[in-house]
C-alpha cells in the first residue's frame, strides 16, 4: 500500500478543539505510480508526474491554504505545511488524498487516516473511551491472488477510467477478515465508510440493536436506536454497541452478503465501567429555511455515450474548469438543492462547511431535462433520524431533490465541492466554489 506515517490506516491524529494542528505533509512516494494513470482526465495528462499527492482534512473548517486543494500538489521529496485551527465541535474526521485526476487511485492505495476532535461537551458525558472507544475504517478492496492490491481498468479499448470500483476483500482497520476481541461492556465504534464508492448497510448479524449517537460532524441531539445503518463514501457514524447482553458469544457485524468483522464477546469485564447510554447528548438547533439568504438549483448529470454507457458525471453540467460559479458570502446562509438527473446515488461533500439536510423529495427529471421546469412528484421526505444532527456528506438519491442548508462559516477563499465516489470526483464530479468576504 501507499500510506500516510506507515500504517493503513494512517497515525490517528487526536486533538482537542481549538488547539489547532500544524500537520507537515512529506511526499516520500517512488517515481513510479502502482496503478494505471489514466491521463485523458484534466489535472492527469502526460505533461504532468504522475505520482503527486496533496493532504485534505475532510471535515475540517480549514483556512484555504491548509485544506489541500486538488491542483495544489507536490512531486516526492516535497512536503505541504498544514494549519488545522479546529476551531470547531467535537466530531470524527479523516484526512486523505486529494490530488487532480488521481484522487482515487492514491487514496485507494491507502492514503487516509483518522482524526478524531474532542471537546470538553463530549467528554462531559462520560461515553466509552480509550479502548472501549475505536474507530473503524472501513472499505473495499480488490486483492490480486498474490494478495497485492489490484484497480480494475476499463474493458473499452484505449480506456484506462473505470466509473466505479467494488472490492470483494472488505478491510477494516486495513484487516482481512478480522476479529476484535471485546468485553461484555459498552463500545463506541467511529465507523467511517472509506470505500471508493462501495456503499455499505451494516447491521449485527443477531439482529441486535445498536445506538448511533453521532453523524459525520459530531453528536446527534440524542442516540437515535438503529438496527441497520447505510453509509456512503466517507460519511462516518459514531455508535454505542452494548456487548452485555452477549457475553461469551461470536457476533458478526454484516453488510449484505459480507461479513466485515467479528466481535469475540468474553465471558466477563476487566473493569466496570459504567454501561450507560445518555438520553440526550447536546441539542441540535435546527436551522430555519428562512435564515438562507439564497437558494441555489444545481443538477447532477451523467454524459452518456451513444450505447448508453458512462462517460462520467458533472456537476451542474459544468466542467471542472470552468469559471467559479458558487460563490457564498462568508457568515451568510444558503440552500443547495441537489438535483439527481443520473440513476445513482451520490454521496455529496462540501469542503469547509457543515450543514444540515432538509428534505429529499421526488422530481419529475424528464420535465426537468425537456423543459427545465421542476415539477415534484411526491411528498418532501425529512432526513433520517439519523441525519438529523450536522452532516458534511450527504446521500443524493437518483430522481430526488436533495436539499441542504449550509451556514459558510470560517474562511474567505476558494474551496471545492464534490462526490465523494472518487473515480466521479476524479472525472469531473467535482467543482470550486469560493466564499466571499462580503
Ligand atoms: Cu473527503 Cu474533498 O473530500
Ligand atoms: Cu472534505
Ligand atoms: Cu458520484
Amino acid at each position: 500500500m501507499w500510506t500516510i506515517g506507515g500504517s493503513f490506516p494512517g497515525p490517528t491524529l487526536k486533538a482537542a478543539i481549538a488547539v489547532g494542528m500544524i500537520v507537515e505533509w512529506q511526499n516520500r512516494l517512488p517515481a513510479r505510480h502502482i496503478f494505471p494513470i489514466d491521463h485523458s482526465l484534466h489535472g492527469a495528462g502526460r505533461d504532468i508526474a504522475d505520482v503527486r499527492a496533496v493532504v485534505h482534512l475532510h471535515g475540517g473548517r480549514t483556512p484555504p491554504s491548509s485544506d489541500g486543494y486538488p491542483e495544489e500538489w507536490v512531486l516526492p521529496g516535497h512536503s505541504q505545511t498544514c494549519f488545522y485551527p479546529s476551531l470547531q465541535h467535537a466530531a470524527t474526521l479523516f484526512y486523505h488524498d486529494h490530488t487532480m485526476g488521481i484522487n482515487r487511485l492514491n487514496t485507494y492505495a491507502g492514503m487516509m487516516g483518522f482524526c478524531i476532535l474532542r471537546d470538553a461537551r463530549e467528554d462531559h458525558l462520560a461515553l466509552p473511551e480509550d479502548r472501549y472507544d475505536i474507530p473503524l475504517l472501513i472499505c473495499d478492496r480488490i486483492l490480486r491472488t498474490d494478495g497485492q492490491l489490484d484497480y480494475p481498468v476499463s474493458e473499452k479499448p484505449g480506456e484506462v477510467w473505470v466509473p466505479e470500483v467494488f472490492g470483494d476483500a472488505i478491510l477494516v482497520n486495513g484487516k482481512l477478515l478480522p476479529y476484535l476481541d471485546v468485553e461484555p461492556t459498552l463500545y463506541r465504534f467511529r465507523i467511517m465508510n472509506g470505500a471508493n464508492g462501495r456503499f455499505f448497510r451494516f447491521s449485527l448479524a443477531n439482529k441486535h440493536e445498536f445506538h448511533q449517537i453521532g453523524s459525520d460532524q459530531g453528536l446527534l441531539g440524542a442516540p437515535v436506536v438503529i438496527k441497520r445503518l447505510t453509509m456512503a463514501p466517507a460519511e462516518r457514524a459514531d455508535i454505542l454497541v452494548d456487548f452485555s447482553s452477549m457475553a461469551g458469544q461470536r457476533v458478526e457485524l454484516i453488510s449484505d452478503s459480507f461479513s466485515i468483522l467479528q466481535f469475540r464477546v468474553a465471558s466477563s469485564i476487566s473493569k466496570s465501567s459504567p454501561v450507560m447510554i445518555p438520553a440526550t447528548l447536546h441539542p441540535i438547533e435546527r436551522l430555519a429555511e428562512s435564515s438562507a439568504v439564497k437558494t441555489c438549483r444545481l443538477t447532477l448529470d451523467e454524459r452518456m455515450d451513444d450505447v448508453q454507457r458512462s462517460m462520467g458525471m458533472l456537476l451542474n453540467n459544468t466542467p471542472w474548469h470552468a469559471p467559479i460559479t458558487e460563490k457564498p458570502v462568508l457568515h451568510t446562509t444558503e440552500i443547495w438543492e441537489l438535483l439527481n438527473l443520473t440513476y445513482d446515488s451520490h454521496p455529496i461533500h462540501l469542503h469547509l462547511v457543515r450543514f444540515q439536510i432538509l428534505d429529499r423529495r421526488r422530481f419529475d427529471t424528464f420535465e426537468f431535462q425537456s423543459k427545465g421546469t421542476l415539477r415534484y412528484t411526491g411528498p418532501a421526505r425529512p432526513p433520517e433520524p439519523n441525519e438529523m444532527g450536522w452532516k458534511d456528506t450527504v446521500r443524493t438519491d437518483p430522481g430526488m431533490v436533495t436539499r441542504i442548508i449550509i451556514p459558510f462559516d470560517g474562511y474567505p477563499g476558494r474551496y471545492v465541492w464534490h462526490c465523494h465516489i472518487l473515480e466521479h470526483e476524479d472525472n469531473e464530479m467535482m467543482r470550486p466554489f469560493e466564499v466571499l468576504l462580503s
